[in-house]
């Protein structure tokens, strides 16, 4: 009797009937190398339907069988391919802004960039026809498969490593669920970013587990501040989606925004966003007693100006080293001007040492980005 091979039964001994979406397994295997066979088409999407001894698939099987024998069942989801649930698209138009986006006439241009098989794009789509608004999208993903299927289902779906399609600034919605392996998604969502028209908006999905263990990287640092300034909520750990909300991921996700990197760098560099979060890290040190205290402990212990400011400064970087819920909103690229506040209110007699102010920042009318928004 041959030896029992996996990949040349699924190549030479299975009937596929295109027409009906179906899968027989031609030879009597052991239960053992049956249990090997009935795994795969099981993960490929295959049902087995008792009363016809077949697998029932949704989609066209001869692709998904073609896909394990080019890339070896080990690697069957090298791209990290998971749709967007509906609980999570349902979400985002509760609660992101585009609950309201595209209200008025005008058409609305979106890029899915990593579109898998079109799962966020039918579901925008149809969210579109029941709210009356014109979303028109383009999509790239890198598995050849997923374009098939998106194509075969009339979405403008192109086949491309997105990492390396030349930014345009031509969409006013990005609407994403990148793949997460690593920080990998970071680089995603840094691409995308750039084809957002000035006034655009990003809305993505991600992991969460970089807020909390930033250790100081460039690039979670960037997302942090990019996010803060249009999710904090969804930054909070209450409102995480749990872990499995996504079928097969084990680790929990939440949803954030960005806006065009011109519009966050106008943002973030204003003076009202600049004091707010000065305000926001002096109401954090009253509360939070064990910071108080420390800071007391200066007061009475610490011996003069260069000591003094030394300290502050310790403590306020151990404060914004520790990501707990209480100070993930606080902007870290703000961290001199905390020292600045807390030596001028808590040591004024030694304010002159930190007296090389930081650049004086812009003024920006903050409502105008919400109002441009509401006009889209
Ligand atoms: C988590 S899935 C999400 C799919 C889809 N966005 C959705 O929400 O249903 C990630 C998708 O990214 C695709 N992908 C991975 N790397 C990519 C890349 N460099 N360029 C484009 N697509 C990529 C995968 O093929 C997979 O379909």
């Amino acid at each position: 009797m041959a030896t029992f091979n996996l990949f040349n039964t699924l190549k030479n001994d299975l009937e596929i009937d295109t027409g009906e979406r179906t899968v027989s397994v031609i030879p009597q295997l052991s239960p053992k190398n049956y249990a090997q066979v009935k795994s795969i088409l099981n993960r490929l999407g295959g049902d087995w339907v008792t009363q016809k001894q077949h697998f029932q698939f949704s989609k066209c099987p001869q692709a998904l069988i073609q896909r394990v024998l080019s890339v070896g069942s080990r690697h069957l989801n090298s791209f990290h391919f998971y749709p967007t649930p509906e609980v999570i698209f349902n979400y985002i138009t509760q609660f992101t802004p585009l609950s309201f986006f595209g209200a008025s006439e005008k058409q609305v241009r979106v890029l899915e960039p990593s579109a898998g098989e079109g799962s966020l794009i039918r579901q925008l789509e149809a969210f579109g026809k029941m709210e009356g608004r014109d979303f028109v999208t383009d999509g790239f993903d890198i598995d050849p498969l997923n374009v098939i299927f998106c194509q075969e289902a009339g979405l403008n779906v192109q086949q491309a490593d997105f990492l390396n399609v030349e930014p345009v600034e031509n969409y006013d919605l990005v609407l994403m669920n990148p793949p997460f392996n690593g920080d990998e998604f970071i680089k995603h969502i840094q691409h995308a970013q750039k084809f957002l028209k000035p006034t655009g908006l990003l809305i993505s999905i991600v992991p969460t587990q970089w807020i909390k263990t930033f250790d100081g990287k460039a690039n979670r640092m960037w997302l942090l501040e990019q996010a803060q300034i249009d999710s904090t909520t969804d930054l909070d750990e209450n409102n995480f989606f749990e872990p499995g909300t996504f079928k097969g991921v084990s680790i929990p996700t939440t949803v954030i925004c960005l806006r065009s990197c011109q519009s966050a760098e106008q943002v973030l560099n204003s003076k009202q966003y600049r004091e707010s979060s000065i305000k926001a890290f002096g109401f954090y040190i009253d509360n939070h007693g064990k910071s108080w205290d420390k800071l007391h402990r200066i007061k009475m212990d610490v011996e003069g100006a260069d000591k003094t400011v030394e300290a502050v400064q310790m403590l306020t970087a151990s404060i914004l080293r520790d990501m707990t819920a209480d100070t993930t909103h606080l902007v870290r690229r703000y961290e001199e001007n905390y020292v600045v506040s807390l030596v001028d209110q808590w040591f004024p007699k030694y304010a002159y040492k930190l007296q090389k102010a930081p650049p004086e920042p812009q003024q920006l009318n903050l409502g105008l980005f919400l109002d441009e928004l509401q006009v889209a």
